[in-house]
């Protein structure tokens, strides 16, 4: 009989670190404050804002949402505008945090955007500077993506020593730092690309499978060796038939008959990398209350 993966519950961790996070919130002399940049309409991001803004709201960050480039708020804001606004946010004495939510539309420039935060106030990690620190093992924090990941895959209490990782990502911003990542973790780690025609024969010999791409259902079970772990941060957006909105994995469902452990979608790696982005801006919040 096929087995079935456990499940590596993420919900369930990430409410626990937000019930931590608000006890600490509460004995601050002043709420952490958190800034998001949201350009366009992508829904999956404007979901994602949505999730981090409501669960500001139960920690006690302040959340500061800024809105721009879409039918509702600064429709026609160029790069210049969006430079001003982060500028402003960069040195209000009130914000302790910025994410840019990523993607942004095509006509900015993503690295130009990111490159304009203020390093000490970025709190995914992404500005070059804290990139290249975070490689050097020198940086102030980790990126909550990568936190999230190495959360789920302690939560499996499996030995990570010596295992072998394909990590799948078409994007070096998160794959860079998650690979180093698990690295340190003694994984022998190795990112691929997607259409890499062999990816199925490196996925079904590797331990521990992670796939951030983005491609509903991708990854399916004969591309999994029995017993593999399955880190799945990938998250596709559709609109059900009864119109309402649904998160789909890159991994296939059938995955749970072949995998050992896995995370899903949704309420595996998505709580908890919300969880983390919160973790990270309260630490944000501490020193620079420290050094006030
Ligand atoms: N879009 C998808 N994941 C992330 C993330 O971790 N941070 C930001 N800023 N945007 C994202």
């Amino acid at each position: 009989m096929a087995s079935t993966a456990q499940l590596i519950d993420g919900k369930a961790l990430a409410e626990k670190i937000l019930e931590e996070l608000r006890a600490t919130v509460m004995r601050m002399p002043r709420l952490p404050a958190l800034a998001a940049v949201m350009i366009g309409d992508d829904r999956a991001s404007q979901l994602f804002i949505e999730r981090k803004k409501k669960a500001c709201a139960r920690v006690g960050i302040t959340f500061h949402e800024y809105q721009c480039g879409n039918q509702r708020c600064l429709p026609d804001i160029t790069a210049d505008g969006l430079n001003e606004l982060i500028d402003w946010v960069n040195t209000d004495p009130d914000i302790d945090a910025i994410i840019v939510q990523l993607p942004v539309p095509k006509n900015f420039d993503t690295d130009a955007l990111i490159a304009r935060m203020n390093p000490e106030k970025d709190v995914d990690g992404f500005h070059p500077e804290n990139f290249k620190k975070f490689l050097n093992d020198t940086a102030r924090l980790t990126p909550p993506l990568i936190l999230a990941i190495e959360a789920a895959l302690r939560a499996t209490g499996e030995p990570l020593d010596g295992k072998t990782a394909v990590l799948i990502s078409k994007s070096p911003i998160f794959s860079t730092p998650l690979c180093h990542q698990l690295k340190k973790l003694g994984l022998r780690a190795e990112t691929m690309q997607p259409d890499d025609p062999q990816l199925p024969q490196a996925t079904r010999a590797a331990d521990v499978v992670l796939s951030i791409i983005g491609r509903k259902h991708f990854i399916t079970a004969d591309m999994l060796k029995p017993g593999a772990i399955v880190v799945d941060a990938g998250t596709t957006l559709e609109q059900t038939a009864e119109g309402k909105q649904k998160l789909f994995g890159d991994f296939h469902p059938d995955a749970q008959r072949q995998a050992g452990w896995l995370t899903p979608v949704p309420g595996g790696v998505g709580p908890l990398t919300v969880a983390m982005l919160l973790k990270n801006v309260v630490a944000l919040a501490q020193q620079r209350q420290n050094n006030a």
